[in-house]
């Protein structure tokens, strides 16, 4: 159990979950401090091509305490994920160091006050996600195309981009609409939507002048996605 900092610099958002999404430069958070947790991720052994790395925890929030719940697995069905939809998914959980940082805490809390104003539940999951890329492989950090994933609200981190090119996030109010949304997500930037009016994926990432490239980033989900029988 841990005591969650409240950071105090933060505005609330003015924007209306319900109408739209909300895209903001999170400054209050240290980007560095989180980068190092990131080369240390286990690869995603459920997808071909090894340029996917991931941690997933599960938190709680109450009153001003972060809790991190037990361990659980990812299920999500075939209806949102067509890819890996129907199976049911373990990985490691985040790394204690990474927990106890204020700048990761403090991204917590920005995501729950967006789960406060969209969704019954304070339960939240954190997806530490790496996605590479190299001469030989591209990276696909939405290799199920473009998908809902089934929870109320989903928050997405730019924590960094290393010696990448692509990876521009969209946002579509239909699958085949053009995107209502389209952009890099810098370090620092968070963009948070509602699932069930949005449409997600991120492009393809390719490698610029370096051996491999990397896209790191945390997707929060508000609930957690859990095995029918969990
Ligand atoms: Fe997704």
């Amino acid at each position: 159990m841990l005591n969650l900092s409240k950071p105090t610099e933060f505005i609330k958002p003015e924007a209306n979950c319900l109408a739209s999404y909300v895209l903001e430069m999170l400054t209050a958070i240290n980007v560095d401090a989180l980068k190092p947790s990131f080369t240390q991720l286990p690869e995603d052994p459920y997808l071909e091509g090894h340029y996917r790395f991931r941690r997933l925890s599960h938190f709680q929030v109450m009153g001003n305490r972060l809790i991190q719940m037990p361990h659980r697995r990812l299920f999500q069905s075939k209806q949102y994920n067509p890819l890996l939809g129907d199976v049911i998914r373990e990985y490691a959980e985040l790394e204690d160091e990474l927990i106890q940082l204020e700048d990761f805490q403090r991204l917590i809390w920005e995501f729950f006050q967006f789960c406060q104003l969209c969704s019954d539940s304070n339960e939240i999951a954190v997806h530490q996600i790496r996605t590479t890329a190299s001469s030989q492989q591209l990276g696909n950090p939405a290799p199920e195309g473009i998908h809902r994933d089934g929870v109320d609200l989903v928050g997405i981190f730019s924590v960094d981009r290393y010696g990448i090119d692509g990876g521009e996030t969209h946002l579509y109010k239909t699958k085949t609409d053009p995107p209502a949304f389209s952009k890099v997500l810098n370090p620092g930037e968070f963009l948070v939507f509602r699932d069930d009016q949005y449409f997600h994926y991120t492009s393809p990432v390719k490698t610029v002048d370096v051996e491999q490239g990397t896209r790191d980033v945390f997707v929060l989900t508000c609930p957690g996605l859990f095995p029918p029988d969990a």
